[in-house]
């Protein structure tokens, strides 16, 4: 089979993830924010959708995912449901949605899974959330990690910067990822980081790894969708592979529909009731 048709053929749920680490397939991710990415995220034959918080910033033009709040993400994550059949479909957990307490977490969880249709929720941290991660695995929720850059603590972090980049936070990295496996995460997103360290924690965890910007060894990929098919102008980060340029694409037919309409080329007797 080639690469281009090795697509999923069956619903991915939560236990062939594991799986596809187990035989060495790669696990193939992809965010979606709202109907038409989601279809074009199903379509492709992701294993995975991510209504990642990345919404905020590519989907609603924010400075930051800080702002992003439950009521967005349930929003969000209800219309991408409505067009993600075969795909396993995990939303992200936003900003202090899930440290205030147990019950809370619970909640929000809840709602993303119960009002919005997700199969599984995201939330970023380490050994400091391990008791949130329990308490939603513990309520039937899986749960999917996510260590290295965590664009929810950008004010903690400094900025948008590769993570692991000298021995100690590197080891920390490490202890974080142990502990969120420890906890009952089913796989773990590892972002920005030495992709040396990235592959070290894809050997040591049962539960696959998705990278984004962690180098080639990780089990899995994830990208964010408007970033790969570069629907928004300007420079994208170094670890992004742009494979169309839909921005420009949407920009130039509008252009011609305005130019079309300008001029009196359309609409034409055929467009005509
Ligand atoms: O919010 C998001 O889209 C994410 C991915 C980049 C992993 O967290």
């Amino acid at each position: 089979m080639s690469v281009q048709t090795e697509k999923q053929q069956v619903k991915r749920r939560v236990h062939h993830f594991a799986k596809l680490k187990q035989r060495g397939e790669k696990i193939t991710v992809v965010t979606a924010y709202d109907y038409p990415t989601a279809l074009a995220a199903e379509g492709s034959g992701a294993d995975m959708v991510l209504v990642g918080d990345s919404l905020g910033m590519v989907a609603l033009g924010m400075d930051s995912t800080i702002p992003v709040t439950m009521d967005i993400m349930v929003h969000h994550t209800s219309a991408v449901r409505r067009a993600v059949k075969k795909a396993f479909l995990v939303a992200d957990m936003p900003f202090l949605s899930y440290h205030v307490n147990r019950e809370l977490t619970l909640a929000n969880a809840g709602r993303l899974v119960q009002e919005a249709g997700a199969e599984a929720i995201k939330l970023e941290g380490g050994r400091e959330v391990v008791d949130a991660v329990r308490a939603i695995t513990g309520a039937g929720i899986p749960v999917m990690g996510h260590v290295g850059l965590m664009p929810q603590s950008v004010h903690k972090l400094g900025g948008y910067r590769v993570q692991g980049r000298d021995e100690s936070s590197a080891a920390e990295l490490i202890s974080d990822a142990l502990a969120i496996q420890e906890a009952g995460a089913f796989a773990l997103v590892v972002e920005a980081m030495d992709p040396e360290i990235a592959a070290q924690i894809t050997t040591q965890l049962e539960i696959p790894t998705i990278g984004i910007g962690a180098g080639r060894r990780c089990d899995g990929q994830v990208l964010v969708l408007t970033d790969l098919v570069g629907m928004i102008p300007g420079s994208s980060p170094k670890f992004v592979k742009q494979y169309a340029q839909v921005g420009n694409t949407m920009k130039t037919a509008i252009e011609q529909y305005c130019g079309e309409v300008r001029a009196g080329q359309f609409p034409e007797e055929k467009h005509e009731y």
